[in-house]
C-alpha cells in the first residue's frame, strides 16, 4: 500500500506524499497541503487525472 503509485505521470507514490506532508510545518487544510505536496513532488502537473486521488490520499494521511 505504501508504495502504491498515485500520480502516474510524475511517478509520485503514497510514500512521497506522506513524506512531503510530514516535512515542515503543519498545514491546516487539504488544499494548502496539496499545494505543498505538489511543490515538492510535481504530482498532478501532467494530465491532472490523479488530482482527486492525491487529495483523497492527503486527507486520509492528515485525518488519522
Ligand atoms: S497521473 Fe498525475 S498528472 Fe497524470
Amino acid at each position: 500500500m505504501e508504495n502504491i503509485e498515485i500520480c502516474h505521470c510524475k511517478h509520485v507514490t503514497y510514500n512521497d506524499v506522506d513524506k512531503a506532508l510530514h516535512e515542515g510545518e503543519r498545514l491546516e487544510d487539504v488544499l494548502a497541503a496539496f499545494k505543498k505536496v505538489q511543490d515538492e513532488t510535481a504530482c498532478s502537473t501532467g494530465c491532472g487525472g490523479c488530482y482527486n486521488d492525491i487529495v483523497d490520499t492527503i486527507s486520509r494521511i492528515m485525518h488519522y
